[in-house]
Formats: structure tokens, C-alpha cells, sequence
């Protein structure tokens, strides 16, 4: 787990997943240092010890007011029953559906949750939080959300990307990478991750980007910081409808790649859950 400032009052909580034959992918959670302290995700469960030891490094369980959940995918909720239990005073931030797909394995009493739609606003005491509907998304109950005081935009797994070495995954900033890797892997993750992205209609897709191009935001957070550089970013994305759909290696190729796959190599080899 690596610890590090990524913009004003945000330290990310960085972790990755090696996915063979594609790369590691960034895991990455934030603490925001707001007057109520807010933790966005909660990590993987391979790594939940690592997690929670970094996780309350920088804030105290009794200090916690919301845990923002993206969207329940595992690499999002590793260690939300964990955050739960020991911050008594922190209500989860997700919505109706988020709720309901967490229902199916957690008990979480309905009074500990808050339920935030797109267009919304969290109140955290010095600012207000705005929640947003990412353009590319893996759950029906995705929202990202910007800090209204800073601009920061976290935006789920919307602009993911798996790097080539993990030495990348912990870059200060978007970028370390080669903006030419950058692509490729932007793309071709969208493919992966929002599969439905190579069947919209181009132009419906592109119109969908503008609201985070009107924003603007100083720093947007998913993969390693990308500080003014969201246009570049969703001119990435605006090509994804027409990358090839990503199909995955069947048995017998997968035998072929993990014959050449050194075994404990990096920090995981699990497939990610999205
Ligand atoms: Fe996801």
C-alpha cells in the first residue's frame, strides 16, 4: 500500500492487481481531509489488513463521518464492514441501488447509509461534494462526485487503465506514463471494463463527455493523478467506440500466457473484479 498527497486535503491509498497479460491495474482509495472526513472506496479484501493500517495512518476511527462508495464492485468494498465496524460515527454514501446490490452480502442498518443520485450534493461540513454520473462506468450504481471547494473530481473507475510496470500504479502524476501507453491502455480498458462502450451511438457517447469538459476539474483522480489534463483524457475516451471489443483469452490461450507467468511476481494475481 503506498501513501501519498495526490491534491489539496486528498491522500490516496494506493494498490494495484496484476490482470496477466494485460497489467496492474490501479486500486486506488482516498481519505479527503475535510472538516468531516470522508474515505471514497475501500480497497481490495486480499489487501485489507495493508489497507486499514494505511487507512488509519491518516484518520482516526472516531473522526470517520462517510465512507463515499463509488459503486460496490469487490475492488471498491475490501474493507467496508472492517471501516464500519470500527468508525461509529461514519454513514455510507451510495445509492438506492448501491444499496440494494451491498444488501445481498452485508447487514448495514438503514440509519448508517445515505443515499446520494447524481445531481446531489453531500454537505461534509467546510464543503459540499457533488455527485455525477461518470461517462464510462461497470455498475448500475456508479457515481464519482467533485469537491466544490477545491475542484478535485473523483471519478470511480472511469478513466482506468492498467500500466505496464507497478512502479507506475504509484506515479505522482498521469504524466509518468507515456502518453502513447497512456492511450492504448485507456482505451483498451474501456473496452474491458465498460464493454457496452463499442455499441453506443458515437455521437450520444462524445455529448456525454462535455459536462466534465465544462468542469474542467484542476485534478481528476482514478488511475495516478492527472492534474489539467481531462481534456486529453476524454479525447482518449471519445475514440473507445471504435476500439475493438475486448474479448478475453479463453482456456487454452490463457494456458499459453500463464506458462510464461513467473508466480508471485507483483502484488496479486487475480483477475480484477471491475
Ligand atoms: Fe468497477
Amino acid at each position: 500500500m503506498h501513501i501519498t498527497s495526490s491534491a489539496a486535503d486528498v491522500t490516496s491509498l494506493v494498490d494495484c492487481a496484476q490482470i496477466p497479460g494485460l497489467g496492474f491495474l490501479p486500486i486506488n482509495a482516498f481519505v479527503l481531509h475535510a472538516e468531516q472526513p470522508v474515505l471514497v472506496d475501500t480497497g481490495q479484501p486480499a489487501s485489507s489488513a495493508d489497507f486499514l493500517d494505511a487507512l488509519w495512518s491518516q484518520v482516526d476511527p472516531d473522526d470517520l463521518r462517510w465512507v463515499y462508495l463509488t459503486h460496490p464492485d469487490r475492488d471498491h468494498t475490501g474493507s467496508l464492514a472492517e471501516v464500519l465496524a470500527a468508525a461509529p460515527s461514519a454513514r455510507l454514501v451510495t445509492t438506492f441501488l448501491g444499496m440494494g446490490i451491498l444488501s445481498i452480502e452485508y447487514e448495514i442498518a438503514p440509519d448508517r447509509v445515505f443515499r446520494l443520485n447524481p445531481g446531489q450534493s453531500l454537505d461534509v461540513g467546510d464543503r459540499r461534494l457533488r455527485a455525477f454520473r461518470p461517462p464510462l462506468y461497470d455498475s448500475p450504481a456508479t457515481t464519482g462526485f467533485w469537491d466544490e471547494r477545491t475542484g478535485t473530481c473523483f471519478s470511480s473507475d472511469c478513466f482506468g487503465a492498467p500500466m505496464s510496470d507497478p512502479d507506475l500504479v504509484r506515479a505522482d502524476d498521469i504524466t509518468a506514463v507515456p502518453a502513447g501507453d497512456l492511450e492504448a491502455a485507456q482505451r483498451m480498458w474501456a473496452t474491458v471494463d465498460s464493454p457496452w462502450i463499442t455499441g453506443v451511438d458515437r455521437s450520444a457517447f462524445e455529448a456525454s463527455l462535455d459536462p466534465l469538459r465544462r468542469l474542467d476539474p484542476p485534478v481528476l483522480l482514478s488511475t495516478p493523478p492527472a492534474r489539467r489534463a481531462v481534456h486529453r483524457l476524454l479525447d482518449t475516451l471519445a475514440a473507445a467506440p471504435d476500439a475493438p471489443p475486448f474479448i478475453g483469452p479463453d482456456q487454452a490461450a490463457l494456458d499459453a500466457l500463464l506458462s510464461g507467468f513467473t508466480p508471485g511476481q507483483g502484488e496479486s494475481q487475480r483477475a480484477a473484479a471491475g
